[in-house]
């Protein structure tokens, strides 16, 4: 056990939620880490705007891994934009905080939840509907400081 992380983040890193492949799936993001090359992939069924299932394989750390865990249940049944208001930093609050040299682990599930979304806006003809998707990782090299 390492006493730098709350108990939330072990139990999602020892129990992960929703992890695997989702085969009908209609959005993939995959997303790599430039800070340390860790690897996320997360899926998303998305039917009538909402996101109705969501699994995500992480090749990473254990705070990449409690991240993308929890993002697939703050995520589940939510809609679209409301799903895009999800930041790295309230995954992180959600798990009841990371250790600062940790926080850009969070945002690999950030923009992996973003890079699914967009990808499913895209294959759906509906990228203009969104144009503002972002990724973190994109702008500053993952670095996420509290
Ligand atoms: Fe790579 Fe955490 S050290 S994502």
């Amino acid at each position: 056990m390492n006493g730098q992380y709350s108990e939330k983040v072990m139990d999602h890193f020892m129990h992960p939620r929703n992890v695997g492949e989702l085969p009908d799936a209609n959005g993939v993001g995959t997303i790599g880490n430039p800070v340390c090359g860790d690897v996320m992939r997360l899926y998303v069924k998305i039917e009538d705007d909402k996101i109705v299932d969501v699994k995500f394989k992480t090749f990473g750390c254990g705070a990449a891994i409690a991240t993308s865990s929890m993002v697939t249940e703050m995520v589940k049944g939510k809609s679209i934009p409301e799903a895009l208001e999800i930041s790295n930093r309230a995954v992180a609050e959600a798990l009841g905080g990371l250790p600062p040299v940790k926080m850009h682990c969070s945002v690999l599930a950030e923009d992996a939840l973003r890079s699914a979304i967009k990808d499913y806006l895209v294959k759906s003809g509906r990228e203009k509907e969104f144009p503002e998707i972002k990724l973190k990782g994109e702008h500053d090299e993952g670095h996420e400081h509290p």
